[in-house]
């Protein structure tokens, strides 16, 4: 009988795919959550093997990969194209579908349908919704439809122009309550997170004491029991002006740009392909070849 293989001695033990329970233990245990917003394959590969604990697939792939100008024309089908191809990225981290404007905010019935294509079509763990008030209630009866939901408060994309356009929300006393008081009403619709978004850090600090549910901050300070960014941020992939709480940790795009110029330059210097690029055939069989073809046929003068 043959020995069965035994793991590498070195290899890191197999991470195990990470759970509301695990989040909520890490929330507990004052274990920083680490989430990033994906939206394709090879960035899910990414995510996975750097370790990360949460990933969203987040409608802000309407402007950094899709090239509309805000979040509000993406919809659910473009939506679920992206959430699949993360879906097939990933073993460990918790896998969150964002809901698209339009697409919750009708009826609970309407909530409940889309939530449950984000589910079953693209395999989501949970989706993710913006604002309280209308969307605490759609969120509440996701939740009971068998669907983990993250609520999202602050800057809340999908509504910008409500909130008087891409600011920081909570900066006077009466906007930080608002805040907080959709932040409770989330927790009490059943979301098992919430994230924060461009809220002073510390209004995020006083909101945070009364939370008894994982938070998620983007631009929220440092109270938060875990961070999101968008990968394409954080990779240094996006250009232009960013905003203030997106760090760039590697500059991506810059080596994108220069692969791509000196691939242009080696094929204008005729450098590329090189022989060991190109495929071979027999000599014999390139002689066959020959011999089969009609002769050339004259060139006219
Ligand atoms: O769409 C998104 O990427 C998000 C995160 C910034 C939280 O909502």
């Amino acid at each position: 009988m043959s020995t069965p293989p035994r793991p590498e001695p070195d290899a890191p033990a197999a991470r195990r795919p990470v759970t509301l329970t695990k989040l909520a233990e890490m929330r507990a245990l004052g274990e920083p959550i680490v989430m990033v917003t994906a939206y394709d394959h090879p960035s899910a590969l990414v995510a996975e093997e750097a370790g990360v604990d949460m990933v969203l697939v987040g409608d802000s792939a309407a402007n950094t990969v899709l090239g509309y100008s805000t979040t509000v024309p993406v919809s659910v089908d473009e939506m679920l194209v992206l959430t699949r191809a993360v879906r097939r990225g990933l073993r460990t981290p918790l896998l969150v579908g964002d809901l698209p404007f339009g697409s919750y905010e009708a009826s609970d019935a309407q909530a409940i349908a889309t939530a449950h294509r984000f589910v079953k079509e693209a395999g989501c763990d949970a989706v993710k919704l913006e604002g309280g008030g209308l969307s605490a209630e759609r969120a509440r009866a996701i939740v009971r439809a068998g669907v983990p939901v993250m609520g999202h408060v602050g800057l809340t994309p999908q509504t910008a122009t409500a909130l008087g356009g891409y600011r920081a929300q909570g900066r006077t006393a009466e906007r930080a309550r608002a805040v907080l008081e959709d932040a409770l009403e989330l927790q009490r619709a059943g979301c098992f997170a919430l994230v924060f978004e461009a809220i002073p850090a510390a209004v995020a600090g006083l909101i945070m004491e009364r939370m008894e549910i994982p938070v998620i901050g983007i631009g929220a300070g440092s109270t938060t029991d875990g961070q999101v960014l968008v990968l394409h941020d954080l990779l240094g992939i996006t250009q232009g002006h960013l905003p203030r709480f997106a760090k760039r940790f590697a500059d991506v795009r810059g080596e994108m740009v220069r692969g791509v110029a000196a691939y242009a330059a080696d094929v204008r210097a005729r450098a590329f392909p090189a022989p060991e690029h190109a495929y071979s055939i027999a000599p014999e069989e390139l002689e066959r070849l020959r011999a089969s073809l009609p002769a050339r046929p004259e060139a006219r003068v």
